[in-house]
């Protein structure tokens, strides 16, 4: 049986959804009182949550998911099967709402996940030509993120789980990217990922749908975080991975000596705040005034490419630690927005083949934030029979792996027998 770890730091015995849970599920039974009981799931707090019958477990496209992601500046919603099928898809982007700012303003994304949630909901739900009732599980990102789109989505799913008697599936964000590949490409575990993101830049081994091993971390900013940042000081727009992108394949990348930050030094981690400051004294070093196209392109072509040395010099020893800890592995994979950077993947595919490793990259559109991952790590966390209490709390911080050293820092001794793998 699985444990789980509650909001009070206490563990739980979750059961497993079997089919005697789907057979007790699927009588339909009065209003209990929260708290759970023994005949009844932890998870469920309303007997009138407990009708319809859900598809039986071992049916093809068992488990049936709804998937909301509402953690940053996308609200999102997907319905998918177990077959990987994604039944229905929405993502709405909040970028006009958020442009004239240069970046995300929380309060703004809240405001605008709460207006917009529902409707999307509804959306995907009418395309997929699914009733609530026919669902096996809602799921939602419960965190790492921004607070107040974290609570919009976890309470929305929270609601429909009450509602329709539905298990609950509270998923960490940086989780939904990991397991992304395994959607796309059935990528068994273990594998070694790459994580660059516009929060998050990591090297983990994925070992199981919760259970994450983190070789490495940045010191100072995120890969997308510096893109952005480069992107702002050009003048580019935000979000700024794809702008930089576009400018640099016009581009001289050998024209500005950038530096590589940490190239050489041992370890996984990252920097890229000297690189960030590098860029902004070249560009202060040009004339006055707008600049030049091919000074814009140069600019972006130099960081980009240093950016990317600086990931594989990082990522070197991240597969060198990975071949030799996990022989059977046979994968490199490559998750979180900047992976949808087509210089980076190729970059990247060179690397994983000296390895002996496939890579394996999502699809760009699946890359950045989308909730046919969320829905993807809800049925993997389904399967598991890892369902989530409905008094659940979000979380703006959630470390896929809480016994990983700070960035620069040693790995502290192993925790107790029994702890690992529960989430922090
Ligand atoms: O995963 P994501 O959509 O949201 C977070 O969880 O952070 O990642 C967004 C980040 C942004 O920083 C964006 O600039 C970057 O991904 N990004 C890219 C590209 N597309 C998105 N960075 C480089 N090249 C791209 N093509
Ligand atoms: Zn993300």
């Amino acid at each position: 049986m699985k444990r789980e770890m509650r909001p009070n730091g206490r563990t739980t015995p979750v059961p497993p959804l079997g089919p005697a849970a789907h057979r007790r599920l699927a009588k339909p039974r009065g209003v209990v009182p929260i708290g759970g009981s023994p005949s009844r799931p932890a998870w469920c707090m309303s007997g009138i949550m407990c009708a319809p019958a859900p598809a039986p477990r071992d049916a093809p496209a068992w488990p049936l998911v709804l998937g909301i992601e509402t953690s940053c500046d996308e609200t999102a919603c997907a319905v998918v099967d177990g077959t990987g099928t994604v039944r229905a898809e929405a993502v709405l982007s909040q970028l006009d709402e958020h442009a004239p700012f240069g970046g995300v303003v929380p309060e703004i994304a809240a405001r605008s996940h709460l207006e917009h949630v529902d409707r999307l909901m509804t959306r995907v739900m009418t395309q997929a030509g699914a009733t609530y009732g026919e669902l096996d599980g809602v799921a939602a990102t419960a965190g790492p993120g921004l607070i107040g789109g974290v609570m919009v989505g976890l309470m929305t799913a929270k609601a429909v789980a009450l509602a329709h008697g539905k298990p609950l599936l509270a998923v960490n964000h940086l989780a939904a990217h990991a397991l992304t590949a395994r959607l796309t490409d059935t990528v068994p575990f273990p594998y070694l990922l790459l994580l660059v993101s516009g929060g998050h830049c990591q090297i983990l081994v994925v070992e199981a749908v919760d259970r994450f091993r983190r070789l490495g971390t940045t010191i100072d900013d995120a890969a997308g975080e510096a893109f952005d940042k480069v992107a702002k000081m050009l003048g580019l727009g935000y979000p700024g991975g794809p702008a930089v992108e576009r400018w640099a394949a016009r581009g001289n990348a050998g024209r500005f000596a950038f530096p590589r930050p940490l190239k050489g030094r041992p370890g996984c981690d990252f920097s890229f705040s000297g690189l960030k400051t590098a860029v902004r004294q070249a560009a202060e070093s040009l004339p006055p005034g707008p600049f030049a196209e091919a000074d814009l392109a140069d600019l972006a072509a130099g960081f980009q490419a240093a950016l990317i040395d600086s990931l594989g010099d990082r990522l070197e020893h991240g597969l060198q630690a990975f071949t030799a800890s996990h022989p059977e592995g046979r994968h490199l994979v490559v998750a979180g927005g900047v992976a949808a950077n087509s210089a980076l993947r190729a970059a990247l595919l060179a690397r994983a083949e000296a390895h002996g490793l496939a890579l394996v990259a999502p699809p760009p559109r699946l890359c950045t934030d989308n909730a046919v991952m969320v829905a993807w790590a809800g049925i993997e966390r389904l399967r598991q029979g890892l369902i989530d209490p409905l008094d659940v709390a979000p979380r703006p911080r959630w470390p896929l792996d809480p016994h990983a050293p700070p960035a620069g820092g040693t790995r502290p001794p192993a925790p107790p027998a029994g702890e690992a793998g529960t989430k922090a």
